[in-house]
C-alpha cells in the first residue's frame, strides 16, 4: 500500500504539472481528493494492512494527503492569480469582447427628423398612447361614421380607451394646454389593427408636427417640409403636394417623394387644421390659422436606407440591425 501512495503521489504531480485550466484542475481534484477518488480509495485499505505495519502505513497516508492537498492549493492559486509573473496572464492573447449595442435605426431617424424641426423651432413633445375616442377622433373632426372607428381600424380597450392610430392626437393635447402661437413636434407609437405583412405593422411610428399663430399659411408648411426633405434625403430632393382628405385639415394633401428608381412615394399626411378643429379647444379660427403633417417614420426610414420589409425593423435580428 505504501508502494500505492508512492505512485499516487508521483503520478499526480505529473499530471498537475500538465493543467493549464481551472475546469481541469478542478476535475482532477475531485479524481484524486474526491470522497470516492484514488486516495480514499488507497485509505480504505488500511483494513488488509498487517498489525505490525500500521503504524507506517499511517504515517505515509498522512504525508501524502498533505502535499497532494498543498499541490491542489498552489495550483489553485495560480489561476486565480493575475500578475505577469504567475504566467496566467497572457497579454498577446485576443481578450473576450462584450458586444457593443447600438441605436435602433427607427430610434435614429426619429431623433435625426426631430433635430431637424427643432432647428427650424419646433419644441419636441409627448403624448401618451391609451387615449381616449374625444382625443383620437371627434375633437378632430372625425365623424361617429368614419371608417377610422370601425373596430377593424382601431384597437379599442374594455375600458372604453383605446390605442391612438394616430399621433394627431397630441394637437389636441397641446392645444388644450396652450395657446398661439405654437410650434411642436410629437413622435410616437401608433396603433392599427392591420394584418402584418411588407408594409403594414400593428404598431409603427409616426411624427406629427403643428404650427399654429397668426397668418400660418399653406406656404409656410410647403417650404417648412421643404426645408426637412432637403436636409433629411439631401439636397435638390423633390417633393409632390397631391390633394387628399383628411377630417382634421382643410384643404389637406398628401406629399410624395421623387425617387429615381422607384418614382413618387408618398411619406407625409399635412394641411392647414381645420377650422372646427380649433374652435374645439378654444382657439379663434378668426384670429389663428395653422398648420399639420404626420410622417411613417417606418416609411421615411425604408426609403432613406432602402429596406424593402417593415417587419425587418421588429425582428431584432442583430444581422440587420448592426448595418445603421
Ligand atoms: N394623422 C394622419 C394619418 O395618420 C396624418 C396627418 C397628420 C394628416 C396631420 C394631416 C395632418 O394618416
Amino acid at each position: 500500500m505504501i508502494e500505492d501512495l508512492k505512485k499516487l503521489e508521483v503520478e499526480t504531480q505529473n499530471d498537475l504539472e500538465s493543467v493549464t485550466d481551472k475546469k481541469t484542475l478542478e476535475a482532477l481534484k475531485i479524481k484524486i481528493l474526491g470522497r470516492k477518488g484514488l486516495f480514499a480509495s488507497l485509505a480504505g485499505r488500511m483494513g488488509e494492512v498487517p498489525a505490525p505495519d500500521k503504524p507506517a502505513a499511517g504515517q505515509e497516508l498522512n504525508r501524502v494527503k498533505r502535499i497532494l492537498e498543498e499541490s491542489f492549493k498552489e495550483k489553485e492559486a495560480s489561476f486565480s492569480a493575475v500578475s505577469p509573473e504567475t504566467k496566467s496572464l497572457d497579454a498577446t492573447m485576443p481578450g473576450t469582447f462584450a458586444l457593443p449595442g447600438g441605436i435602433h435605426p427607427l430610434t435614429q431617424v426619429t431623433l435625426d427628423v426631430t433635430r431637424i424641426f427643432e432647428r427650424l423651432g419646433f419644441a419636441v413633445v409627448d403624448g401618451p398612447e391609451v387615449e381616449t375616442e374625444y382625443t383620437n377622433f371627434e375633437a378632430l373632426n372625425i365623424p361617429l361614421d368614419h371608417p377610422s372607428r370601425d373596430s377593424f381600424d382601431t384597437f379599442y380597450l374594455d375600458n372604453g380607451k383605446l390605442l391612438r392610430s394616430q399621433t394627431s392626437t397630441v394637437q389636441i393635447r397641446v392645444m388644450e394646454k396652450r395657446k398661439p402661437p405654437l410650434k411642436i413636434i410629437a413622435p410616437g407609437k401608433v396603433y392599427r389593427p392591420d394584418a402584418t405583412d411588407a408594409t403594414h405593422s400593428f404598431m409603427f411610428h409616426q411624427i406629427e408636427g403643428l404650427m399654429v399663430d397668426e397668418g400660418a399659411r399653406f406656404s409656410d408648411l410647403k417650404g417648412i417640409l421643404l426645408a426637412f426633405a432637403n436636409e433629411f434625403f439631401g439636397a435638390g430632393t423633390k417633393l409632390r403636394f397631391r390633394p387628399h382628405f383628411f377630417p382634421f385639415t382643410e384643404p389637406s394633401a398628401e406629399i410624395d417623394l421623387w425617387s429615381p428608381t422607384r418614382g413618387w412615394l408618398e411619406i407625409l399626411g399635412a394641411g392647414m387644421v381645420h377650422p372646427n378643429v380649433l374652435r374645439g379647444v378654444k382657439i379663434d379660427p378668426e384670429k389663428f390659422t395653422g398648420f399639420a403633417f404626420g410622417m411613417g417614420v417606418e416609411r421615411v426610414a425604408m426609403l432613406k436606407y432602402g429596406v424593402e420589409d417593415i417587419r425587418m425593423f421588429f425582428e431584432n435580428d442583430i444581422r440587420f440591425l448592426k448595418q445603421f
